[in-house]
């Protein structure tokens, strides 16, 4: 790992201050930001005087008006239990939960609704699937194939389900600039692997996984593959069949939703194996003192309990606002962003890019600076205004790789603007260390 404290003389040679000048983008202006921020009514926070330049999207993106409203509305007019109530109100709870189902599957490419189950987000997906899936698939001697680029949420639950059935976890390593090939994942497929789970996009580097060609290759091996989404739903149409991608998990929080919801796409023949993860209320057919519990199809089957169905219903509307907004209109938009942090943020002195955003754009670029500790530089822009994440991003083994105690990670959405990406670069021409650097220059913990 970098020696962060011995660098500082690195600092020393860059300039502090220097002529501040517009930001441009090699692919000219986007408007998209400057036209949808009045949706955001967050955006309109202030700390200590300053404007919120929120550039943490890849944790969470914020709620426009529309979400909200919904959310506040369902409470409001349709508030009662899903799927339990001979009455009018809970027809009409059913009914706006079902379209919330039906929204989401137009909008990943699903064939069936009940190929969508809803869930808390793209951890408990993970969870769901290792303990239900990989439970069923996996034995001892057996293996699971993963890509070095996973966050824990991908890595975790698939980890601690090999260690306690005997099986062994295959890592296909990223290369230098964090990619993935197709072809190395081929490579790892012998015949002891029987799953596979692989992100579609990096969430700290914005890398694009080959998916379509990864689980072409699984298939051919009859591995199903689980691919986590949560980065790449908020900045790419996806279509599940397009991919043939057997499960398809992402947050609804990443996407302008709510947070606390989350959906879990399972090819229709595959869903219907899974066994419950939670059992209880709404999972049944039938239950007697005398006879085995006869449990519904999914998705019911895998929703235990009430579901979060202002949740389903904030969810479905933030994809109508991303589609109506238009999804080239949002891609392009994040290659504007990206390309202008990579030139602008990456051309001030002492600021290394990691990887490759420029050919992935999706929103994300990961930046360290020589001789600051990333927590310190994180403090420093938060100073002006910006937030940003700082540290592992949950992705610690493939964050080591790069040989650093951590990246800053820019990640724009939709409402962002090249006005503040020139806020960051000004801000970090004045980062200096601070305790971070001089005191624990090779602790983390995010
Ligand atoms: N997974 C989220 C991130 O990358 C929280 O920040």
């Amino acid at each position: 790992m970098v020696d962060l404290v011995d660098m500082t003389s690195a600092r020393r040679n860059r300039s502090s201050r220097a002529e501040s000048s517009p930001v441009r983008s090699a692919t000219g202006e986007s408007a998209l930001g400057e036209t949808v921020r009045a949706d955001f009514p967050i955006l309109a926070r202030r700390f200590g005087g300053q404007p919120l330049v929120y550039l943490d999207n890849a944790a969470t993106a914020q709620k426009p008006q529309r979400v909200l409203d919904a959310i506040v509305d369902h409470y409001a007019a349709a508030n009662s239990n899903v799927g339990r109530g001979y009455y009018r109100l809970s027809h009409l709870a059913t009914d706006v939960y079902e379209q919330a189902r039906e929204t989401v599957r137009r909008a990943i490419g699903a064939e069936h609704p009940d190929e969508v189950v809803f869930v808390p987000g793209t951890t408990a997906a993970v969870n769901l699937l290792a303990d239900t899936l990989g439970r069923d698939l996996v034995g001892g001697g057996d293996q699971v194939a993963v890509t070095g680029m996973e966050h824990n949420s991908n890595l975790l639950p698939w980890r601690r389900l090999c260690e306690s059935v005997g099986a062994e976890l295959v890592v296909v390593p990223a290369d230098e600039r964090g990619r993935v090939s197709a072809e190395d994942f081929a490579a790892a497929l012998g015949p002891r692997v029987k799953l596979a789970a692989i992100t579609h996009v990096s969430n700290v580097l914005g890398t694009v996984n080959p998916v379509r060609d990864m689980i072409a290759h699984a298939h051919r091996h009859d591995v199903p593959v689980v691919v986590d989404g949560a980065q790449a739903v908020p900045h790419r149409p996806v279509d599940v069949r397009d991919l043939d991608a057997d499960f398809y998990v992402f947050s609804g929080h990443k996407v302008y939703g709510p947070m606390g919801i989350g959906v879990l796409y399972g090819r229709r023949d595959l869903l219907h194996r899974l066994e419950p993860y939670q059992v209880g209320g709404g999972t049944v057919k039938g239950v007697s003192t005398t006879e085995p519990v006869r449990y519904v199809p999914a998705p019911a089957r895998l929703e235990a309990g009430t579901p979060h169905i202002a949740g389903a219903v904030g969810l479905a509307a933030a994809f109508d606002y991303l589609d109506e907004l238009g999804w080239d209109t949002i891609r392009e938009h994040d290659e504007t962003l990206v390309l202008a942090a990579v030139d602008a943020v990456g051309a001030v002195p002492g600021v290394r890019v990691v990887g490759d955003p420029a050919a992935d754009p999706n929103g994300i670029v990961s930046i360290v600076v020589d001789g600051i500790h990333p927590y310190d530089v994180g403090g420093h822009l938060d100073a002006h205004g910006i937030a940003v994440r700082s540290g592992v991003h949950c992705a610690n083994t493939f964050v080591d790789t790069f040989g650093v105690v951590g990246t800053v990670r820019l990640s724009f959405g939709i409402y962002n603007t090249l006005a503040e990406v020139e806020l960051v670069r000004d801000a970090l021409r004045t980062v200096t260390p601070g305790t971070w650097t001089t005191e624990h220059p090779t602790e983390r913990f995010l």
